[in-house]
């Protein structure tokens, strides 16, 4: 997908509440990748913004008592603030207010009806105010809404449809053609699915007396825009459509990020639309996961939401953004926790980055004038940290262009414990007692190779970084092409200041990490559990779930492993599976599994593992897989 030019969007939020950590990191991430190109040399257009208009941000401006005029702009100059506050720096920021938006939202649907492929029908269904949407009978759960699970009402009303069931055969083969045009690629096969059911008609109206807050259809004053068809126009309405010259330049270079949950509206409401308006489709679009809050989603109405600002007055915004974009793999949800924050930044940027920061500059203050020492010849012990400089630089953005941004980020961490293992290995700081030559040059190794560092880290946390470059005497490297082993000048003056990534102490509320062996039981303590008890509480935090395994292959260099792709219902999993003695893959294919789900993601011979599936040990050492032993649908529970 490497190209020069990129048009960023993130979705646009909702003005119903305040943002939360969910929200920060999409467009955290979004921010994190258009820096990222910038880096290696591409144009890009970064937009975010605002949905304004519907029922939800109606019934919030209700609630409040005020209008709904006044309710946006209050909480979208909260939005637009909080960007800056968290090194969020977008290009455009769009609100679905602005006439520069709900004239192109008329533009878009006087043209869809145009050409014939809008229709007025009286329509019968449940209709769920909390999804805005009508759902048909066989739609519903227990007679609810599938999505929220509240009460729906039925509701007999006149309404526009748009015919997006004649795109549906061209979406299929557009999806099954482009490979790349939904990531990760397993949420192609949930839409393809989506779409095998058969595509209906959209409804996209609501009459005005029961919605008023929205933008009027161009043909019927009585109706207003459905939100989503409002919403999703804001992509090519910043744009200028449809002859902006905003929209010539960057639409062909368009990819869209999302979290999962509105996967549907962007790859089938949109596409369809755009496919009706001869527009062609986005790039890519890629559907995010979700962070979990006490192993929820994060949101308000769960009321387990962290704020972001909350986060980032703690411990700042780079670290923060650090968090999120290392704990996080594009497309699986994570588990936000302020003890898993603190850990992050007391191992990877207080110990493995900070540290090594300090070392090389202690040692450069005291025995160089402050001044960078001259580089010496690449010696044996230095050849392979050039050589691995070197392949990081191919390698980020590779890594970056795959969406895999928490491995890149790992890769740059690899190289830095690199440099800290080489310190230990050429111990500058006796050497330099007896030469003063050999030392400087591991520690122009060391200086040179934290400005690589800190210029492959600037995208995720742009301010310390820059510090860290600034600290080392050093400008900084805008573009990647430009950055070569060897760039910093000897006998430039370094500046070692701060401390970067002050150590946290973990946060009070959070259970102090259980110490590796139990401390011998003293006479006045309260009676130990018994060996290898683990109270309730403990085991009610292993989540145990049904999933059913999709595909499984051998993990190369292993006859004990198995690389297993599996359903968790809302999302898929890969796991690392230690049962390959036991089981053939293929016969795995199908099987239902007992997964831990909630195990943070290791690697196990090279090959990420995001979870664990039981068995139980056989007299004859072999596996036997734990089962349900009924059918039971993917991601259940088990309790
Ligand atoms: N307004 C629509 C989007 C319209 S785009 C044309 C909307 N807004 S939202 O505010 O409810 O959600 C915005 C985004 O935040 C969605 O992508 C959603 O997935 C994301 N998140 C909301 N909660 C989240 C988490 N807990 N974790 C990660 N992202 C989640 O939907």
């Amino acid at each position: 997908m490497s190209s020069d030019r990129f048009y960023y969007t993130t979705p646009i939020y909702y003005l119903n509440a305040k943002p939360h950590i969910g929200h920060a990191y999409c467009t955290i991430l979004v921010d994190a990748l258009t820096r990222y190109r910038r880096l290696f040399g591409a144009e890009v257009h970064f937009l975010t913004g605002t949905d304004e208009h519907g029922q939800k941000v109606q019934k919030a401006a209700d609630a409040r008592g005020v209008t709904p005029k006044e309710h946006v702009d209050e909480l979208a100059a909260e939005f637009r603030a909080l960007w800056p506050e968290l090194h969020v720096a977008c290009d455009d920021f769009i609100r679905t207010t602005e006439p520069r938006h709900m004239e192109v939202v008329q533009q878009v649907l006087q043209r869809l009806w145009d050409r014939g492929d809008v229709y007025v029908q009286d329509y019968e269904g449940w209709y769920s105010t909390s999804e805005e949407r009508f759902f048909t009978e066989d739609e519903l759960v227990d007679g609810k809404d599938p999505v929220s699970g509240l009460e729906v009402q039925r509701l007999k009303e006149r309404n526009y449809f748009f015919k997006m069931s004649r795109y549906g055969e061209r979406l299929r083969q557009h999806i099954v053609d482009n490979p790349g045009f939904i990531r990760p690629a397993y949420r192609a096969n949930e839409v393809l699915g989506f779409l095998d059911k058969g595509l209906q008609d959209l409804c996209i109206s609501r009459p005005k007396e029961r919605l008023s807050w929205g933008i009027p259809l161009p043909f019927d004053g009585d109706y207003v825009t459905y939100v989503w068809v409002d919403a999703l126009t804001n992509y090519v309405s910043a744009l200028g459509w449809p002859d902006g010259e905003a929209f010539s330049r960057w639409w062909p270079h368009a990819h869209h990020v999302i979290g999962k949950d509105i996967l549907t509206t962007h790859s089938v409401y949109w596409t369809t639309m755009l496919m009706a308006l001869d527009v062609p489709l986005p790039q890519s679009i890629t559907a995010t996961g979700w962070w979990l809050s006490q192993d929820r989603k994060m949101s308000k109405s769960l009321g387990n939401v962290v704020s972001p600002l909350g986060m980032r007055d703690v411990y700042g915004p780079d670290v923060l953004r650090y968090f999120l974009l290392r704990d996080m793999v594009v497309g699986l949800d994570g588990s936000f926790s302020e003890e898993a924050l603190v850990k992050r930044n007391n191992s990877d940027l207080a110990n493995d980055l900070g540290n090594l920061q300090r070392r090389a500059g202690g040692l450069v203050e005291k025995w160089y004038e402050g001044r960078v020492p001259a580089p010496g010849e690449v010696g044996a012990l230095e050849a392979p940290i050039v050589a691995a400089a070197d392949a990081l630089r191919e390698k980020v953005p590779a890594l970056v262009d795959e969406l895999q941004i928490h491995s890149a980020i790992e890769e740059i961490l690899q190289f830095v414990r690199r440099l800290n293992k080489y310190v230990t290995d050429t111990e500058p700081f006796k050497v330099v007692k007896f030469d003063k030559e050999a030392a400087g040059r591991s520690l122009y190794t060391v200086l040179e190779g934290l400005r690589h560092a800190a210029c492959l880290l600037t995208p995720v946390m742009p301010e310390r970084m820059a510090a860290l470059t600034a600290s080392l005497g050093a400008s900084p490297t805008g573009l990647l092409a430009e950055l070569r082993w060897g760039g910093l000048a000897p006998g430039t003056k370094i500046a070692l200041g701060e401390a970067l990534f002050p150590r946290r102490d973990l946060p009070e509320a959070a259970p102090a990490p259980a110490p590796a062996k139990a401390p011998p039981a003293k006479a006045e303590a309260k009676p130990a559990s018994p060996a290898g008890v683990i109270s309730f509480d403990d085991f009610m935090k292993v989540q145990l779930r049904a999933a059913t395994v999709l595909e499984a292959e051998r993990v190369a260099g292993s006859d004990k492993l198995l690389r297993l792709q599996v359903d968790l219902g809302d999302e898929r999993r890969q796991i690392v599976a230690g049962i390959g003695k036991s089981y053939e893959p293929e016969a795995l294919v199908g099987r239902q599994v007992v997964v831990v789900a909630n195990l943070a993601p290791r690697k196990v011979f090279k090959v990420e593992s995001q979870g664990m599936v039981l068995a139980a040990e056989m007299a004859d050492g072999g596996l036997a897989l734990v089962t349900p032993s009924a059918a039971v649908a993917p991601g259940a529970e088990v309790r």
